[in-house]
């Protein structure tokens, strides 16, 4: 596909280009992303519509490293925060809330067990996999996004729907594609990492992702986790094992 120049560019990633184009969105990746890996996040999303999610639709172009989106007309939750909006935090736990509060009956997710292990060295295997056998073996499993920060939730302009964060995706058939009053009032995307795992893997990804860019971030979020932490009646040893998990999994992203 070829765009006749009114593109504008909305968003930047490690790995590819966002662009507002004649109302939808489209995702550009360079060309040297693997197409496989394209097709797999356009399964991931069809699994978070299912799940209600997400109610943006991802379309095939006729180019494998573009993917064309709805488009959300908002902004990232991470301006807002940056301007001093607070409240993100509680957007951000309440979003990590609504994930792991969804049905995995019949989801299509890879276990975080199956992928983990992707380009470690062996010593790096050994230190992760026993501990997430260990934790998976003694809190329930859930769907994690597992890239959980500011720039990966939108909000968006316009009208908000007050009944539900998040309509079923079926909802959105007649809407999709258009500039949607009808999207909630918040909307988590980038769901590539999403994996089945129990949620303490979640919290402890953001952790580390906070932990990278913002010591006072990470205050902060750790104060608005922690009763939800508590509830899930996840342990500190185990909340410090998980980051060691992620730190070590992200460390090779880099
Ligand atoms: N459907 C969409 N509508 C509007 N903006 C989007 C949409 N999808 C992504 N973006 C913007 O593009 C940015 C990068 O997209 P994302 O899917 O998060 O890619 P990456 O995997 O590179 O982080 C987002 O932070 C957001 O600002
Ligand atoms: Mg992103």
């Amino acid at each position: 596909m070829e765009f006749d120049g009114s593109q504008v560019l909305i968003g930047k990633g490690a790995q590819a280009d966002v662009f507002r184009y004649q109302g939808y969105a489209y995702k550009v990746y360079r060309s040297s992303y693997p197409a496989e890996w394209i097709a797999f996040e356009k399964d991931q999303q069809k699994a978070v519509n299912g799940a209600g999610l997400c109610p943006v639709r991802y379309y095939d172009t006729d180019d494998d490293h573009i993917i064309k989106m709805d488009l959300i007309d908002g902004e990232a939750l991470e301006k807002k925060v940056r301007e001093g909006y607070i409240e993100g935090f509680g957007i951000l736990a309440e979003a990590f809330r609504k994930i792991h509060a969804a049905s995995v009956e019949g989801i299509r997710m890879p276990p975080l067990m199956a992928t983990a292990g992707m380009g470690l060295t062996e010593e790096e295997k050994d230190t992760i996999f026993p501990i997430i056998e260990k934790l998976s073996g003694k809190y329930p499993s859930c769907i994690c996004h597992l890239d959980m920060h500011f720039l990966n939730i939108m909000l968006p302009h316009g009208e908000k729907e007050e009944a539900s964060q998040c309509s079923p995706a079926a909802d959105h058939e007649e809407t999709a594609g258009r500039t949607d009053p009808a999207f909630p009032e918040y909307v988590i995307i980038d769901w590539m990492n999403a994996r089945i795992a129990p949620a303490v893997f979640d919290y402890a990804r953001t952790y580390v992702i906070f932990d990278e860019f913002s010591r006072e971030g990470l205050a902060i979020y750790k104060q608005v986790i922690a009763d939800d932490i508590k509830n899930l009646g996840i342990s500190d040893e185990d909340f410090h094992e998980a980051v060691k998990v992620c730190a070590i999994i992200r460390n090779r992203e880099k």
